[in-house]
């Protein structure tokens, strides 16, 4: 996730382009840049670092540049955080920004290279400058028509060449709103951006592509055809604006899922190999012999790896030992071991810390992270990254299952190069987890329902999670959502390990939410806690004949593989903490005593 802008107007373009990317902060900060018209050339100022250290350059060098132009904030996905790899990307007279990915970017990068261009950065993003270049003979709308024609993967783009008249902006799978306001026309991903200069704003639809003058925008698809521009009139107040129109970060972060996970997926399946396209940082001979793999992270990340132990041992014949960080140093590593860091952030100290000590004994090591360029990449020697996007809420949400799909894609292919899936299974798998967003948007469709089941049960003193299998680290995770956002003391367990001890604690005052999509032995434990007095929140795939006689109120979830169902039930467990604390009025986004980034040990 990336923020970009434009502006074309009778204004100096540059103060304005600052002002609207420091809105647009939140959804990237790692470096920032901006590209303005400027006697007929295109002046480009970019760097690694925060906006406002840009912005003074900026202003020394005398505020260059007239009333178009364009910037971008980045939150980096290919390439890590770098001047060379900031945006404005150029070529020739043309200058980009994008947000995205562009998924047949390394296919598209040979063949420009082998046409003679020369490739000034790692990102992905440069193709599109190359390619509009290519085609640019003094018409852009066409320009940029032909060259999307050309892209797979996701894009929202701002373009600015020196001899046009106007910016072309076009949009595919990634926000983009334009902003109508007196002789100017304004652009930015996202709606906070623009409302202190309007608050009549056209928002692009996918496959869209807008000539963007002064006065008018003229919005088509990429065949030509004319669309209607659709103006809207915001209300709501910039905060709220910034928020996405929601109250809270956590519940947009909630909402970012189904992208969050597509974005994770995006260009690493291969159906026609029956595979997945990731940097193990090893052969696969070497993964073949593998003995087993070490996971080491905390809090949520923790659970993700919990998952895992599951999933590797059935997709690729590991067994995987997973230790709580801070714990790390008492334990040992054997040989023949993949090392794996799982950490959001990149930079929490326990898990740095476990990593420095366990990386020399091990054959390989492994990152999943979602900030490129964290301290955790530099002590690995493969980073999978997660592609969400930054997660303002303290309590872990998009961060979480985009882990979890990383987690999937690296069985499958840990999977197949250990030769314990076949290219068909593989296939089959992977094929399933592409539906797996939408699945995801079905779920968040019942947040109404949740929401009540959260309201009506606001007043208890204590709350059971429980799952077997896969839904066991969801039981957890759903706990430490209740306790971390609601501050109620809340249990996660293996549903069987009940009857060994925490039984005791049932009462009528204590809610136990059953994650029952995987199997139907957790129906034993379900009327264990009933004939205590339990009310008991099912979670169901839909359909399941017999849950309505054994549990008090059942929310039913799409059907699909167990493993997914994992990623499904977890967001219900978040609504459900997430409507809980909303009801008690506790400050959602940013829990007492928390932090979003634990830099100690
Ligand atoms: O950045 P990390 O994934 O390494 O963070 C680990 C934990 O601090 C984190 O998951 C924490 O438990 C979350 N606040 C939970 O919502």
């Amino acid at each position: 996730m990336c923020g970009i802008v434009a502006y074309i107007g009778d204004e100096k373009a540059g103060p304005i382009l600052f002002d609207t990317l420091k809105r647009l902060e939140y959804r990237g900060y790692d470096s920032a840049g901006v590209a303005v018209k400027s006697d007929g050339a295109i002046e480009v100022i970019k760097s690694a670092g925060r906006i406002a250290d840009l912005e003074k350059v900026y202003m020394a060098l005398g505020s260059p540049g007239e009333s178009m132009g364009i910037g971008h904030t980045r939150w980096a996905t290919h390439g890590r955080p770098s001047d060379r790899n900031a945006h404005p990307h150029t070529s020739g007279e043309v200058a980009i920004v994008h947000n995205g990915i562009i998924e047949n970017y390394l296919d598209l990068r040979e063949l420009l290279t082998e046409m003679g261009y020369e490739f000034q950065s790692e990102t992905d993003s440069e193709v599109l400058a190359h390619l509009i270049n290519f085609y640019y003979q003094g018409d852009l709308l066409s320009a940029v028509s032909r060259a999307l024609e050309r892209v797979e993967g996701s894009y929202a783009i701002a373009v600015l060449a020196a001899s046009s008249p106007y910016l072309v902006c076009a949009r595919k799978d990634s926000p983009l709103v334009l902003g109508r306001g007196e002789g100017a026309t304004y652009v930015a991903s996202d709606v906070p951006a623009l409302l202190p200069y309007t608050k009549d704003v056209i928002r692009m639809k996918d496959g869209e592509i807008a000539c963007v003058y002064d006065d008018r925008v003229e919005l088509r698809d990429l065949a030509g055809v004319p669309h209607a521009a659709e103006v809207e009139r915001i209300t709501w107040d910039a905060d709220a604006a910034e928020r996405g129109g929601y109250p809270h970060f956590m519940l947009k972060e909630i909402h970012e899922q189904p992208r969050a996970i597509r974005e994770t997926i995006a260009g690493r399946i291969s159906e026609i190999n029956g595979d997945v396209r990731l940097p193990l940082g090893m052969s696969d001979e070497e993964t073949a012999s593998l003995e087993r793999v070490t996971i080491i992270a905390c809090g949520t990340s923790y659970h993700a790896g919990m998952l895992a132990r599951y999933l590797f041992a059935r997709a690729a014949g590991l067994p995987v030992d997973v230790e709580v960080a801070s714990e790390f140093q008492h334990l040992q590593v054997r040989p023949k071991t993949l090392l794996l860091g799982i950490t959001q952030s990149g930079e929490t100290a326990d898990t740095l810390m476990a990593l420095k000590k366990a990386k020399t004994c091990c054959m390989r090591s492994l990152a999943i992270t979602n900030v490129v360029g964290s301290t955790v990449t530099e002590l690995v020697n493969a980073t999978i990254y997660t592609r969400c996007g930054p997660e303002i809420g303290v309590a872990a949400t998009k961060t979480f299952t985009s882990q979890l799909v990383a987690l999937i894609l690296l069985a499958v292919r840990l999977g197949r190069a250990r030769g314990h899936l076949t290219p068909d299974q593989a296939r089959k798998m992977l094929i399933e987890l592409t539906k797996l967003p939408g699945l995801v948007q079905r779920v968040l469709e019942k947040r109404e329902e949740i929401r009540e089941i959260a309201e009506a049960y606001a007043d208890a003193g204590c709350y059971f999670f429980i799952g077997r299998d896969y839904l066991y680290p969801i039981s957890l995770e759903g706990a430490l959502k209740m306790k971390e956002i609601a501050y109620i003391p809340s249990e996660g367990y293996a549903g069987g390990e009940l009857k060994h001890g925490p039984l005791a604690l049932i009462t009528d005052n204590t809610p136990v939410v059953a994650l029952a999509t995987c199997g139907r032995k957790i129906q034993s434990n379900i009327k264990e806690v009933r004939a205590r007095g339990a009310d008991v929140i099912a979670l169901a795939s839909e359909g399941d004949p017999d849950i309505g006689k054994v549990a008090s109120v059942v929310i039913e979830l799409p059907e699909t593989r167990p493993v997914f169902s994992a990623v499904l039930c977890t967001v219900v467990v978040q609504l459900l903490a997430y409507y809980t604390a909303n009801k008690l009025g506790l400050p959602i986004d940013k829990p007492r005593n928390l932090a979003k980034c634990v830099t100690v040990e």
